[in-house]
C-alpha cells in the first residue's frame, strides 16, 4: 500500500471540489490519493467526474436502504473502512452526516462550505442568504466535521470573497467556487502531511518539517 493518505470524497453535485482535489493529487508530491467518491444521488456530475478519472465511484441513496439515513450511514462506513479510507472529505455533499460517521472519522472529516463560518451555516443556500443580508464579504470555510452541530468544528482554513456590485448568487457563488479549489487541497494536504494540530475548537497549523539533504 502506498504511503499516501487514503480519502473517500462525499459528494452531491457537480463536483467541481472533486475535480480540483483530483487535479492537485495528480500534482508531483501530493501526499493523498482519492480512492472513492459516494453518493446520496443516483447520478451527479461528481461520479460521473470520478468515473472519467478511473476513480470507484457509488451512489447510495437513502431509499435503497429502507429510507433509513442511519442503515446507510452503517453501510458507507463499512464501505469506505473496506477501502481503507483515512480521511474522509465532504465536497458539496447535501447530506447532514449521523453520528455512526462522525464518531467512526474523528477529526478526520474535512467540510468545505460557501460562507466565511460562523456566518451562514446551517443551510444549503450561505450565498444566497449572504446576498440577502448585504454583506460586502464573503467566502468560504474549510474545517473539521464534529458531533452535535451542523457547519461546525475547527476551522481550517478560511478565505474572503468581496461582494461586488450588481452580484447575483451565480456570479458570487463563482468567485467562491474558485477559493474553495484552491483550500480543500490545501487542506488535505495538511492533514495528510500530520500538519493540522487540534487543541479545542482550534487549528494550528505546524510547520513542514525540514528537508533532508544529501
Ligand atoms: C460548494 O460551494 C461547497 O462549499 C458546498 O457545495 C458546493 C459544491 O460544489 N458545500 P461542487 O459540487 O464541488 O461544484
Amino acid at each position: 500500500m502506498s504511503s499516501r493518505t487514503r480519502v473517500g470524497v462525499l459528494a452531491s453535485g457537480a463536483g467541481s471540489n472533486l475535480r480540483a482535489l483530483l487535479n492537485a493529487v495528480d500534482g508531483d508530491g501530493f501526499p493523498a490519493e482519492v480512492v472513492v467518491v459516494v453518493s446520496n444521488k443516483r447520478d451527479c456530475g461528481a461520479l460521473d467526474i470520478a468515473r472519467d478519472r478511473g476513480v470507484k465511484a457509488v451512489s447510495m441513496p437513502v431509499n435503497e436502504f429502507g429510507n433509513d439515513a442511519q442503515t446507510r450511514d452503517r453501510a458507507m462506513v463499512d464501505l469506505l473502512r473496506r477501502e481503507g479510507v483515512q480521511l474522509l472529505v465532504c465536497a458539496g455533499y447535501n447530506r447532514v452526516l449521523s453520528d455512526i460517521v462522525l464518531t467512526q472519522f474523528q477529526d478526520a472529516i474535512l467540510n468545505v462550505h460557501p460562507s466565511l463560518l460562523p456566518a451562514f451555516a446551517g443551510g444549503m443556500n450561505a450565498v444566497e442568504e449572504a446576498l440577502a443580508a448585504g454583506v460586502t464579504v464573503t467566502g468560504c470555510t474549510v474545517h473539521l466535521l464534529a458531533t452535535g452541530a451542523v457547519d461546525a468544528g475547527p476551522i481550517v482554513s478560511q478565505a474572503e470573497v468581496p461582494v461586488e456590485a450588481g452580484d447575483t448568487a451565480e456570479t458570487l457563488r463563482a468567485r467562491i467556487h474558485e477559493q474553495e479549489w484552491r483550500l480543500l487541497p490545501e487542506a488535505v494536504a495538511l492533514w495528510s502531511a500530520g500538519r493540522l494540530v487540534r487543541e479545542g475548537n482550534t487549528i494550528r497549523v505546524v510547520p513542514a518539517p525540514p528537508q533532508r539533504v544529501g
